[in-house]
């Protein structure tokens, strides 16, 4: 998530850090902001809500007065985007500034702590905690020096983090720290350079040092670089790599277009989405919008899931989720057709509402249809503050990070999780769930990101050769049973959105009720195929196919013997809970329209005709 510069040297800061900023912004992000360490040695520090342009508009006055300073760009977690949440964050005695990247997790226990102590806090972020704790070291450790105390503070939190800190006291020294986000420092001549990314600073020198986990940096023109690790302060040797990537490459991580980014993100996103919430470990889900609603869920005389597109398939999938495991009513509408039909909706009723963007306009409007019927408003949506999470009575974000491609694809995964997370929890808490299962379940779904890891290594490039036979193809079946019938369905609409092949998603039963009279030796088939769950008749419908020379690519687990042998191609994944297999067989579905759509010359990111955002209706 968002971007963070720093820079020391001999050049105009402002603009090292203002140009950086703007390099990163296709990370996405809600808000911005600047500090240096002017010629004086005092710090300046602007920022605001909106865009790079919005943060020069209030701090050009700042060109030209300093040779060090940072700067970042956000993409809010905790609290709203304003200008107070934006970053720098400063300590309470002014003297440290601060840019993050992550999450803290512990960052209300740390902030009771600290205001006990006296300080006291203008923003809503987890932030500004980080800030103070650091402060509050060097009040009260004697003979500490400033890493030590940024150190220390780092040692008391956990989450995930990338950070730059500076220190007025301290002019010209840079102290930066990494766990779980990415940190780079550019190593030029008479100047060093940090960066969320090698791009902003690829311009000015190709050497760069990446930042490993659990390690932290102290840099100046004096000392150079001095890393070590952030547990016990061990000196680590610095590895110097030579950039390699063009500046455009670098832009998306060295991916060729966003959505390949996003799609190999998800093992991390998901990682991110589970991050607090799921205590393994303890057997616990956390979640505050649902702990604190829980009686209206499980007394909701039914629960309505209302979404589009991508969002609403990830709703059939919590249609199946929250049904299995906490055996309350669940019906999927789309947003569209919902708030035109006069629906039955009172306030005995819970209300769903998934999307990614939190803009849409269909959605919007059936929320507030929803809402002057009495309904509960629970929102599910991955961009912070946006008008749905408003509207909302409570809600989970899904902190996939910002999805720049059009085609949803770690979005509606980050999706499933939630939808996962709340099931259990309510079916755990209602007793519908009984305590071995649910056990058995969560560490099953803690494992789903390293399952996904392990089909982007083993499928990709087969994937990717696979594709190149389907160029030229006019239509294409996607079918599924249970849990991946939806799972067809999201299969099918991002092959037609990004390389506009005309695909159908089905239920694989339905397929005898009418499209099989499509099936010839020119039609593909994408069959989801797992062994758990309906697998027999699976077997049944893969062989009716067959019999009609259909040509079958099958997604089926590991070691599948009876399926892959019909299979023209076959796509193998790991084996997990049915309920779970949503979330692993799409990622092998959406790396197959990618690749179809590249070599169709299809522009991936921007899909004719489509927006990021459909605030229309
Ligand atoms: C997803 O690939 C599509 N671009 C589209 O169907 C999308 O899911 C839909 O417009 C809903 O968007 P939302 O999740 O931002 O509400
Ligand atoms: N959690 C921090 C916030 O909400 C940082 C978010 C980010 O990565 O930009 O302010």
């Amino acid at each position: 998530m968002c971007g963070i510069v720093g820079y020391t040297g001999f050049q105009d800061a402002y603009d090292v850090v203002i140009n950086g900023l703007r390099r990163l912004e296709y990370r996405g992000y809600d808000s911005a902001g600047i500090v240096l360490d002017k010629k004086d040695n005092s710090f300046e520090v602007e920022k605001t809500k909106g865009k790079v342009d919005d943060l020069v508009a209030i701090s050009h006055h700042l060109k030209n007065t300093a040779h060090v300073g940072m700067g970042h760009t956000r993409w809010a977690t905790h609290g709203v985007p304003s200008d107070r949440n934006s970053h720098p964050h400063l300590s309470n005695d002014g003297k440290i500034a601060l840019v993050h990247n992550g999450i803290i997790e512990n960052y209300d226990t740390i902030k009771t702590m600290l205001k006990e102590k006296g300080f006291t806090f203008k923003s809503e972020t987890d932030t500004e905690v980080l800030v103070n704790l650091i402060q509050y070291f060097m009040d009260t450790t004697t003979d500490i020096d400033f890493p030590t105390a940024v150190r220390f503070a780092l040692n008391e939190v956990y989450g995930a983090y990338a950070i730059t800190v500076m220190h007025e006291d301290h002019p010209g020294v840079l102290v930066v720290g990494r766990l779980g986000s990415p940190l780079a420092i550019g190593l030029g001549e008479n100047e060093y350079f940090i960066a969320s990314d090698a791009s902003p600073f690829v311009e000015f020198t190709k050497e760069a040092i990446y930042l490993e986990e659990g390690h932290m940096a102290t840099i100046s023109l004096q000392n150079g670089v001095d890393i070590r690790t952030i547990k016990d302060n061990s000196k680590i040797e610095p590895a110097v790599q030579q950039l390699k990537l063009s500046l455009e490459q670098i832009e998306k991580g060295g991916y060729e277009h966003f959505m390949l980014k996003e799609i190999f993100e998800q093992p991390k996103s998901i990682h991110d989405t589970l991050r607090g919430r799921l205590l393994v470990e303890e057997g616990i889900i956390k979640m505050a919008g649902i702990w604190d609603h829980l009686e209206k869920f499980t007394n909701a005389q039914k629960i309505t899931i209302i979404a589009c597109g991508t969002s609403w398939h990830a709703g059939l999938i919590g249609e199946y989720l929250i049904e299995e495991f906490a055996r309350i009513p669940v019906e999927v509408e789309y947003a569209s057709e919902f708030r035109y039909r006069n629906p039955i909706i009172n306030e005995k009723d819970v209300v769903i509402a998934i999307s990614q963007s939190g803009e849409t306009a269909d959605t919007m409007a059936a929320l507030k249809l929803a809402k002057e019927r009495g309904a509960f408003i629970y929102g599910i949506c991955n961009v912070v503050d946006s008008s749905i999470s408003r509207i909302t009575d409570a809600g989970s974000y899904t902190h996939a990070g910002p999805e720049i491609g059009v085609a949803s694809t770690k979005a509606f995964t980050a999706q499933l999780t939630i939808l996962a997370l709340i099931a259990l929890k309510l079916g755990k808490h209602n007793g519908n769930l009984g305590n071995a299962e649910f056990m058995s379940l969560i560490s099953e779904l803690n494992a789903i990101p390293k399952k996904i890891e392990e089909v982007l290594a083993t499928t990709h490039d087969l994937i990717k050769e696979m594709a190149k036979d389907f160029t030229n193809t006019h239509n294409f079946l996607y079918l599924g049973r249970g849990y991946n019938y939806p799972a067809a369905l999201e299969g099918a609409l991002k092959l037609k959105e990004i390389s506009y092949i005309h695909a159908e998603g089905y239920p694989a039963a339905e397929m005898k009720h009418g499209p099989i009279a499509l099936i010839d030796e020119n039609m593909p088939i994408v069959i989801i195929a797992p062994k758990r769950g309906h697998y027999d008749k699976i077997v049944s419908n893969v062989q009716e196919i067959k019999a009609r020379k259909g040509k079958v690519i099958a997604v089926v687990n590991k070691g599948d013997v009876q399926v892959a042998e019909m299979a023209d191609y076959v796509i193998e994944i790991p084996d997990t809970s049915e309920c779970f297999s949503p979330i692993v067989a799409s990622v092998p579905l959406q790396l197959l329209a990618y690749y179809i759509a590249v070599y169709r010359g299809a522009n991936v990111d921007q899909p004719r005709n489509l927006a990021k955002s459909v605030t229309v209706e």
